[in-house]
C-alpha cells in the first residue's frame, strides 16, 4: 500500500491521521508486528464504526438494549513515513476516542491501552519512529458484552491526529483560559488597553503547561496574543521563562480585554488565544491556539440560571452520541444537523448523556450557541451491565475524569461538569467518599464551573451522593411532582432537572386514549400492552412509569423560577434501549425527533413554548375510516385562539387556559381538508392545512443542502416523500424505495425512523415509514455532481442533483 509522507513544518502541526488505514474484523494478534502483511485487509478512512455496518440480530451479544448489532474484536493498521525531522521533535498520535479497550503498537512496540471508549488519549511516539516506513497497529476489543445500556458503536469511531511539536513546547491540552468580567470604567491602570472609554473589562487568566523533553535548560520568551472573533489582534503579552531539561512547568499570566464581546446562546462570540514560545535567537519554536469565549453565568437557589446577568431557563435535551444510520462514527455535518434541528426547536442546552462527547461536538456547541452539561460516567464501582466501565473505574477513573476536564475546560459552552448519571453509589454509604474524590479531581483542574450529578434517590437523608455535601447543584432526574416543594425540602439548594420526561412516541403513529399510558406500568409487571405495529402514539400520551409526557414535565418546570432548567430525555431517538418493546424493537422511542431526524409532533409543542417564532402545528394526518372520532390537536403560540375547519365548515375556536399546552377538537372523520387558523386580536396569524391523501403515486426528494464540500466528509440529507397524485404525503405509505447514485459521492446510510425496522443502515434501499424515508449522501474528494435517483414499483421515480465543490 502507499505510505503517506507526513510533512511537518515548524513550529507545530496537527494533521489528520485518518486516511489509509487497513481493517480486519476479528482477532489477529500478529498484526501488531511491523512486518505483518495486511494486504488482504480492507482499506478505509477513519472515523469508522464496524457495528453499524453489521446485521441486526436478536442473538448479537450487545442485545437489543445495546442496539442489536454485532460487536467483537477488530484490528486497524496503518503504514506511514515518519516526518523527516522527527528525531528533534515531539511526535504524538492523538485518538479522540476508540470504543473500546484499545491497545496501540508502533513498529511492534507497545504504547499502551485505554479501556474507556469515550476518553481522548495520546501517545508520544518520537522515540519509536524510524526513518522511512513505520507502522501503527490498534486492537479494539468490544467483545465482552453486554457492556452498555445504549448503542456504543465499535472501532476507531472518532478522529485521529498526528502532532509534531518542538522539544520545548506547550503540552497537549496544556492551556487553560479563565475569564472574569468586571463592569465599569476600571481600566485606567490596565496595560494593553486599546479601547476607550472602557465600559467593561474581562480579565483573562492563562495557565500554560510547558514541557522540555530533551533539550538542555534554556531561556525562552512566552508570547500570548488574543485575537477577536474577526481575527484582529487585540492584546499581547510576553515574558521570559526558563525550562529545565526533562521537566514540565506551569506558568500563569494575565491579560485584559476592554469591552469584551460576551459569548451567549444568541451571539456565541469566540476569541482565540495563541501561545508562542520564542528562542533566544528570536525564532518561534511553538505556536498553540486555544479558542475561548467570555461569559459569566450563575445558578441561584431561588432565581435559577442566568447568563451574563440575564435570567434564562436552561431548555435542554439529553443526547447520546450515535448519529442514527451513521452509527457512532463521528461526522461533523451530521452533528451540526442534529444541533440545527434542536436549535430550531428552541433548545439552548445539551447534556452529553452519559459520557464525554467528541471534541468537534463541543466546538459546534461553542459556535452555534448551546450550553453544555459535560458528563463523565454512567457508573462508578457498581455496575449497570455485566461488562461495563465498572470493571475499569477503580484503575482509570482519575485519568478519565482528568483528561475530560483538561480537554474540555476552555469551551465557553460548558457550564456544568457532571460526575455521573444515576450512579448506584447514591444508595449506600460508599457514595460519600467517591463523590468527594471525584469532585476534588474536577475542582483541582477547574474551579470556574459547578459540579453536578444526576440523581434519582429523592430522599436527602438516603442519598449518599448528596450527603457527601460536595456538589454545587442538586441534579434531579424525573420526579417532576417534586419541583414545587424543592425550596422547602432543600432550603438554599440550587436545583436543576438533569433528566426528565422519557415519553414514548413513534413518528406518524396516532392512538388516542382517555388516560395517559405508562409503558411499562411499573417495575414489576411484564409489558404486554403495546400494539402489533411496535409503535407508541405521537399524541404525547405515553411515557415510561418513572417519567411523564412532554407536557406534564414542561408544565411543571416552566412554573418555577427555582428550577434552573431541564434536560428532556431525549432530543433524538438513539440506537439501543428500545423500551418498552421487545425485539425487533432496537432503538429508543424517547426522542422528540426520530432516528432519521424527522420531528415527531411534540417537537412543535416545544417550539411553540421555547422560541419566539410564530408556531401553529396540527396533528394527526387526515386519513381515517369514515365516521371515526378523531382527536385533532393544535400547538400554537403568538395567538389568542385557533379555529378549525373541516371542508370549509368551522368546528369551533379553542384557546389555551391555565397549564394547557395544546388545544383539541373531537372530529368525526370525513375525507377532505382540515384547516387551522391561529388569530390574534381577530387577525389571522398562521394557517395550516392537512388533506386526505390518495394512493401513492410519486416520489419527491428534498435535499437539506444541494451544494456540499468535496472533502470526502460532507453530507446531504435527502428526505424521500411518498406523494399521492395531488402532491400530499401519504401518511401510511411504506413503499420500498431503491436508490441509485451516479457521480462523485456515495450513500452513507439510509433510514426511516422506525424503531423496529431490521433493514440495514448501509444499503441502497429503504422502506418508507409513515410516508417518508431518508438517504444520506456523502461527498468524495472529487468536485462535480452527484445524481441520486429514487424509484419504487408503481410510482414515478425522482432524481436530485447535488453539487460538490472545494
Ligand atoms: C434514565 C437513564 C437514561 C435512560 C432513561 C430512559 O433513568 O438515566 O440513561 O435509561 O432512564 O427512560
Amino acid at each position: 500500500m502507499t505510505s503517506r509522507v507526513y510533512a511537518v513544518p515548524e513550529p507545530r502541526t496537527r494533521i489528520s491521521f485518518n486516511k489509509d488505514w487497513k481493517f480486519f474484523l476479528g482477532d489477529e494478534p500478529n498484526a501488531k508486528s511491523s512486518s505483518f502483511n495486511d494486504l488482504k485487509w480492507r482499506k478505509l478512512t477513519l472515523p469508522h464504526d464496524w457495528s453499524i455496518e453489521g446485521k441486526f440480530d436478536e442473538k448479537n451479544p450487545a442485545k437489543p438494549e445495546g442496539g442489536g448489532l454485532p460487536t467483537g474484536i477488530g484490528w486497524y493498521r496503518k503504514e506511514f513515513t515518519a516526518p523527516a525531522n522527527f528525531k528533534n521533535r515531539l511526535i504524538t498520535v492523538e485518538f479522540d476516542g476508540v470504543y473500546k479497550n484499545s491497545e496501540v503498537w508502533i513498529n511492534g512496540q507497545y504504547l499502551g491501552k485505554r479501556p474507556y471508549g469515550y476518553s481522548s488519549f495520546s501517545y508520544e511516539i518520537s522515540k519509536f519512529l524510524k526513518t522511512g516506513k513505520n507502522s501503527v497497529a490498534v486492537k479494539v476489543d468490544n467483545s465482552a458484552q453486554p457492556d452498555s445500556r445504549w448503542y456504543s458503536g465499535s472501532g476507531i469511531y472518532r478522529n485521529v491526529w498526528l502532532t509534531s511539536a518542538a522539544a520545548v513546547s506547550v503540552k497537549c491540552n496544556g492551556v487553560f483560559v479563565k475569564t472574569t468580567v468586571t463592569s465599569g470604567d476600571k481600566g485606567q491602570s490596565i496595560e494593553n488597553r486599546i479601547l476607550s472609554p472602557v465600559e467593561s473589562l474581562a480579565s483573562i487568566a492563562v495557565d500554560i503547561e510547558l514541557e522540555n523533553k530533551f533539550k538542555a535548560k534554556g531561556n525562552y520568551k512566552i508570547l500570548t496574543t488574543i485575537f477577536d472573533d474577526k481575527g484582529l489582534k487585540i492584546v499581547q503579552k510576553q515574558w521570559r521563562i526558563s525550562v529545565d531539561q526533562n521537566t514540565s512547568k506551569l506558568v500563569t499570566n494575565g491579560l485584559d480585554i476592554a469591552n469584551p464581546k460576551l459569548w451567549s446562546v444568541e451571539r456565541p462570540v469566540m476569541y482565540k488565544l495563541v501561545t508562542e514560545i520564542m528562542q533566544a535567537d528570536g525564532k518561534i519554536i511553538d505556536s498553540y491556539t486555544t479558542p475561548f469565549g467570555i461569559r459569566e453565568f450563575n445558578f441561584d437557589a431561588q432565581k435559577g440560571f442566568s447568563l451574563n446577568g440575564k435570567a434564562m431557563k436552561i431548555l435542554g435535551v439529553c443526547l447520546h452520541h450515535d448519529l442514527g444510520a451513521l452509527g457512532a462514527a463521528v461526522n461533523v455535518r451530521a452533528m451540526e444537523r442534529q444541533l440545527e434541528i434542536m436549535k430550531a426547536m428552541g433548545v439552548n442546552a445539551i447534556r452529553t448523556a452519559h459520557n464525554p462527547p467528541a471534541p468537534e461536538f463541543l466546538d459546534l456547541c461553542d459556535k452555534m450557541g448551546f450550553l453544555v452539561m459535560d458528563e463523565a460516567f454512567d457508573m462508578w464501582v457498581k455496575k449497570k451491565t455485566k461488562n461495563d466501565y465498572h470493571l475499569n473505574f477503580p484503575e482509570w477513573h482519575k485519568s478519565d475524569l482528568e483528561d475530560m476536564i483538561k480537554r474540555d475546560r476552555n469551551h465557553p459552552s460548558i457550564i456544568l461538569w457532571s460526575i455521573g448519571n444515576e450512579i448506584r453509589e447514591q444508595f449506600d454509604s460508599t457514595g460519600v467518599a467517591l463523590t468527594k474524590e471525584l469532585v476534588g479531581i474536577v475542582k483541582n483542574l477547574d474551579k470556574t464551573r459547578p459540579v453536578i450529578s444526576a440523581l434519582t434517590e429523592t430522599k436527602a437523608e438516603k442519598n449518599f451522593i448528596y450527603q457527601a455535601n460536595a456538589l454545587d447543584i442538586y441534579g434531579l432526574n424525573y420526579n417532576h411532582k417534586l419541583y414545587k416543594d424543592f425550596p422547602t425540602n432543600y432550603p438554599g439548594v440550587k436545583f436543576l432537572a438533569t433528566e426528565t420526561t422519557s415519553a414514548l412516541e413513534t413518528r406518524g403513529f396516532y392512538d388516542t386514549a382517555d388516560t395517559i399510558r405508562r409503558w411499562p406500568k411499573d417495575g414489576k409487571t411484564k409489558f404486554t400492552e403495546g400494539n402489533k405495529e411496535w409503535s407508541a402514539s405521537a399524541y404525547d400520551n405515553v411515557s415510561a412509569y418513572w417519567g411523564s409526557t412532554h407536557e406534564e414535565t414542561w408544565a411543571a418546570a416552566k412554573k418555577y423560577d427555582h428550577v434552573a432548567g431541564l434536560f428532556v430525555w431525549t432530543g433524538f431517538d438513539y440506537l439501543g434501549e428500545p423500551l418498552p418493546y421487545p425485539w425487533p424493537a432496537r432503538s429508543s422511542y424517547f426522542g422528540i425527533v426520530d432516528l432519521a431526524g424527522f420531528p415527531k409532533d411534540s417537537y412543535y409543542m416545544y417550539q411553540s413554548e421555547w422560541t419566539n417564532k410564530p408556531v401553529l402545528h396540527i396533528l394527526p394526518h387526515w386519513n381515517w375510516k369514515q365516521g371515526k372520532s378523531v382527536e385533532v390537536w393544535a400547538y400554537y403560540n403568538k395567538a389568542d385562539e385557533v379555529e378549525l375547519y373541516l371542508n370549509g365548515k368551522s368546528l369551533g375556536k379553542r384557546s389555551k387556559h391555565g397549564d394547557d399546552l395544546h388545544v383539541l377538537w373531537k372530529v368525526p372523520f370525513e375525507p377532505g381538508t382540515l384547516k387551522a387558523v391561529s388569530r390574534k386580536n381577530g387577525k389571522d396569524i398562521l394557517v395550516r392545512e392537512v388533506k386526505t391523501a390518495g394512493k401513492p403515486a410519486k416520489i419527491e426528494l428534498i435535499a437539506d443542502r444541494k451544494n456540499i464540500k468535496a472533502d470526502g466528509k460532507d453530507l446531504s440529507f435527502v428526505t424521500v416523500r411518498i406523494l399521492d397524485a395531488a402532491g400530499n404525503v401519504v401518511p401510511d405509505a411504506d413503499n420500498l424505495v431503491d436508490f441509485k447514485l451516479d457521480g462523485v459521492g456515495f450513500i452513507a446510510g439510509v433510514d426511516n425512523g422506525f424503531q423496529a425496522s431490521l433493514e440495514p443502515f448501509k444499503a441502497n434501499y429503504r422502506k418508507a415509514f409513515h410516508g417518508v424515508c431518508l438517504a444520506i449522501v456523502q461527498s468524495t474528494e472529487k468536485t462535480g455532481t452527484i445524481k441520486l435517483t429514487a424509484s419504487s414499483a408503481g410510482l414515478s421515480p425522482s432524481s436530485i442533483i447535488i453539487k460538490t465543490g472545494k
